[in-house]
Order: C-alpha cells, then sequence, then structure tokens
C-alpha cells in the first residue's frame, strides 16, 4: 500500500490544497492530511476548525483521510505505516525551504521520501496566509476557497 502524508496548517484550506489532494488521490493508495496542531503559530481557526472544513472539502474523495498531529512530522509519518510526504510547490521561492525540510526529514528516516506535486497555474499565487489577510480586509476570495470556508472566514472577520 501507498500512503501518502499531506501535511500543513491549512489554516484555512484552499483550491490549491484541494487541487494537490485531488490529484495526489489518484497516485497513491491513501491519502492522510494532516493537520499540524501547533497553538504556538496562534492559527485564525482551531484544529477542529480545520478538520471539518478539511473533511467536508474531501467528502467526494474516497481514498482520503483527515487528521491532525503534533511534534515531529516523520514521527507521525512511521506511526501512521506511511512512505511518503507530499507537498505542493508553487513557486521557486517555495522551494529552498521545502527542500531543506525534505532533506531533514530524510536525515531523520531515510525510509521516507518526500514528493512534490507542481500546483496548477490557476492556484500558483495563492496562499492561507493571503487569502486571510484578504479576507481580513474586506476583499472578495469567493473563487479561491470553497463556500463554506468562505463562510467561516466572513464570521472570524465580521
Ligand atoms: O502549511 P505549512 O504551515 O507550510 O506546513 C508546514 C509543516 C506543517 C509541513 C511543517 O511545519 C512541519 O512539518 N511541522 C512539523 C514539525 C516538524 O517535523 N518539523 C521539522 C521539519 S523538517
Amino acid at each position: 500500500m501507498k500512503t501518502a502524508v499531506y501535511p500543513g496548517s491549512f489554516d484555512p484550506i484552499t483550491y490549491g490544497h484541494i487541487d494537490i489532494i485531488d490529484r495526489a488521490s489518484r497516485l497513491f493508495d491513501n491519502v492522510i492530511i494532516a493537520v499540524l496542531n501547533n497553538p504556538s503559530k496562534a492559527p485564525l481557526f482551531t484544529t477542529e476548525e480545520r478538520l471539518d472544513m478539511i473533511r467536508e472539502a474531501t467528502s467526494e474523495i474516497k481514498n482520503v483521510r483527515v487528521d491532525s498531529f503534533s511534534g515531529l512530522l516523520i514521527d507521525y509519518v512511521e506511526q501512521e505505516n506511511a512512505n511518503t510526504v507530499l507537498k505542493g510547490l508553487r513557486a521557486v521561492s517555495d522551494f529552498e525551504y521545502e527542500l531543506q525540510m525534505a532533506l531533514m526529514n530524510r536525515k531523520l528516516n531515510r525510509n521516507v521520501e518526500t514528493v512534490f506535486m507542481m500546483t496548477s497555474s490557476r492556484y500558483s499565487f495563492l496562499s492561507s496566509s493571503l487569502v486571510k489577510e484578504v479576507a481580513r480586509l474586506g476583499g472578495c476570495v469567493k473563487d479561491l476557497v470553497p463556500d463554506y470556508v468562505f463562510d467561516r472566514l466572513l464570521k472570524k472577520y465580521s
């Protein structure tokens, strides 16, 4: 069984993440979306809220499971008997930090590979941080996140 762990903050999930999840679900037997539970990062949405939104967004994809984790990603990957960390790459600017993390994770466990998927060009500018900033300042993010995420953003900032 090829199981990939797709980790992130997902604060909140965007169409960019969903695009990667959808395409990865055709490459791997199982995809675990792993939400980092890290209160020190002061996320806008609680872990439960983020899990809820991801479950809703991926409910039609059968081989996807949604979970949260704390601590080292590589320990979580091992615990889940997975062999792949999946990451999305938007632009060259993502590459340097992603390379560092991939190499560090390989040093921690050389049996786990990091696989990068290129984000579709229509989402290459998209990030959760930008979505939050634009929503907070009253801009329209309707085309960038699912409707229920849009509604929750509106509530947070109303
Ligand atoms: O969506 P993000 O915030 O860019 O995701 C970053 C994430 C969660 C993938 C990264 O911070 C992570 O793996 N954190 C877990 C702690 C860990 O393993 N750190 C060492 C990474 S080499």
